[in-house]
């Protein structure tokens, strides 16, 4: 049997910086956060520069595993060609990930769209998917000696909800149609991938990463059991279920089209597509659960706290005629007002287990804080507390029979938190961003490290 994977998690817009370096093209990312002026990814943890000390670092401390996403324009010119030079750096971070004992877990696409496809309608145009197959075709002829666990998509619904409905990610959309055409497009690309990874011969498995919210209710009534549907729709199941089954839920498509959406574009050649390419596992991203109730009155309203003052510009989902979800006045919230329950993770993995019955990877958990990094070592009791619980919540569930694979900590070292700047910290390992990017291993580093340790000699007993 395969080792379980401990490993910890990065992207490559928040962390990699040599933003126009090496033949790179601009991303949307770039584009958008240069455009608003605002804190961007161009230098970030500067990982294009200190890779090798960064995946020592993860190695050192104990982990097997590294993920990591590629920047597509990095890799490909805007006519669709090789940019050698980006391939080259690829190879060899995979290289090095090798050497240091660490399985490379890759992601194809963490966000950063080339700017130029963006221009030409990003994930509402068609035309993105085709250039996404062959981007991961690209990859997986490129890499295919260095990775064989490969992911399509990071968080579909993160990216397609903020950018097209929530509005506070590039291109700043609000607009219901449009959010249901980014996701069927992107879940349409993803299956794309699948299959030239199948036709290839590729070795490996390849999955999809999702921004996973377990549902609970207020109560037990009907009405909250209803609501429940909707918000699990919302928030899960048109991404996991078309993942691994290759069918989106059906209730969802016909509330959509009874509140009179055009779902034209979903042709029956697509959907038997995607029907016949689904995913070998499921990569989970948990930060947090939603607690939801029967939609009363008002309008959509979608708000997220990226200014970092708990309270302030407070996060809020109202669905109108879906669902509400409501604040939990027990439990603990972050600066940015993200809920602490590491009982989701436990329920959340045995309910997809059940579902699914595929291989699940906890591909990013942790929790970002502001941080005094100019200490030799920042003592993060309150993330090695979060870690613990959130662990131990997901071996109860392995114990009790999911097929766990592995486990990654969000993240790795610090780096860019998207609107959130980079004072919106999550690393094992601290960058000091304004004094020479230097690294200091957190005390969760070295918790990690002896919990790590501690599991080994369990499961070789
Ligand atoms: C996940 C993403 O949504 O959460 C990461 O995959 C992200 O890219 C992480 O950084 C934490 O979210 P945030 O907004 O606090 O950076």
């Amino acid at each position: 049997m395969e080792k379980f994977l401990w490993g910890s998690a990065t992207a490559s817009y928040q962390c990699e910086g040599a933003w126009l370096q090496d033949g790179k093209l601009e991303s949307m990312w770039d584009h958008y956060l240069h455009e608003k002026q605002l804190e961007n990814g161009d230098v970030a943890s500067d990982f294009y520069h200190h890779y090798e000390e960064d995946l020592k670092m993860a190695s050192e401390g104990g982990q097997n595993s590294f993920r990591l996403s590629l920047s597509w324009p990095r890799i490909l010119d805007e006519k669709g060609n090789v940019n050698q030079r980006g391939i080259d750096f690829y190879r060899r971070v995979l290289t090095c990930c090798h050497t240091y004992g660490l399985k490379p877990n890759v992601t194809l696409y963490h966000w950063d769209l080339p700017q130029y496809l963006q221009a030409q309608g990003g994930w509402l145009n068609e035309a993105t998917c085709d250039a996404y197959a062959h981007y991961a075709k690209v990859c997986f002829e490129a890499f295919g000696d260095l990775v064989d666990l490969w992911v399509t998509f990071n968080e579909p619904r993160w990216f397609i909800f903020n950018g097209y409905l929530i509005g506070n990610y590039p291109p700043e959309h609000h607009d219901v149609d449009e959010t249901i055409k980014g996701a069927f497009h992107v879940m349409y690309a993803s299956s794309l991938a699948i299959r030239l990874f199948r036709e290839g011969g590729y070795p490996g498995q390849i999955g999809i990463v999702h921004s996973f919210t377990p549902i609970n209710g207020v109560d037990d009534t009907i009405a909250t059991r209803i609501a429940m549907r909707y918000a699990d729709n919302y928030c899960n199941n048109w991404v996991l279920d078309t993942a691994a089954w290759g069918e989106m839920p059906i209730d969802m498509l016909g509330k959509l089209a009874s509140e009179g959406h055009d779902l034209s574009f979903m042709t029956p050649a697509k959907l038997a597509l995607m029907k016949a390419n689904t995913v070998d596992f499921l990569g989970l991203n948990y930060y947090a659960r939603a607690l939801v109730k029967p939609y009363t009155s008002g309008e959509t309203t979608l708000i997220v706290n990226n200014a970092g003052k708990a309270g302030k510009g407070t996060s809020k989902t109202i669905l109108k005629n879906w669902f509400e979800q409501v604040n939990d006045p027990h439990t603990k919230k972050t600066e940015w007002d993200t809920e602490i329950y590491p009982q989701g993770l436990y329920e959340g993995i045995l309910m997809v287990w059940h579902k699914y019955h595929l291989p699940i990877y906890i591909t990013e958990n942790g929790v970002g804080m502001y941080e005094d990094v100019s200490v030799p070592c920042v003592e993060d009791d309150y993330r090695i507390d979060f870690m613990q619980e959130h662990i131990e919540a997901m071996l109860r569930a392995k114990d009790e029979g999911a097929d766990v694979r592995g486990y990654y900590a969000w993240s790795t070292f610090d780096l860019y938190s998207w609107k959130n700047g980079c004072e919106k910290r999550y690393g094992l390992v601290a960058i000091d961003f304004k004094n020479g990017l230097v690294r200091k291993p957190k005390a969760s580093y070295a918790w990690y490290r002896q919990m790590i340790e501690n599991n080994r000699k369990k499961e070789c007993k």
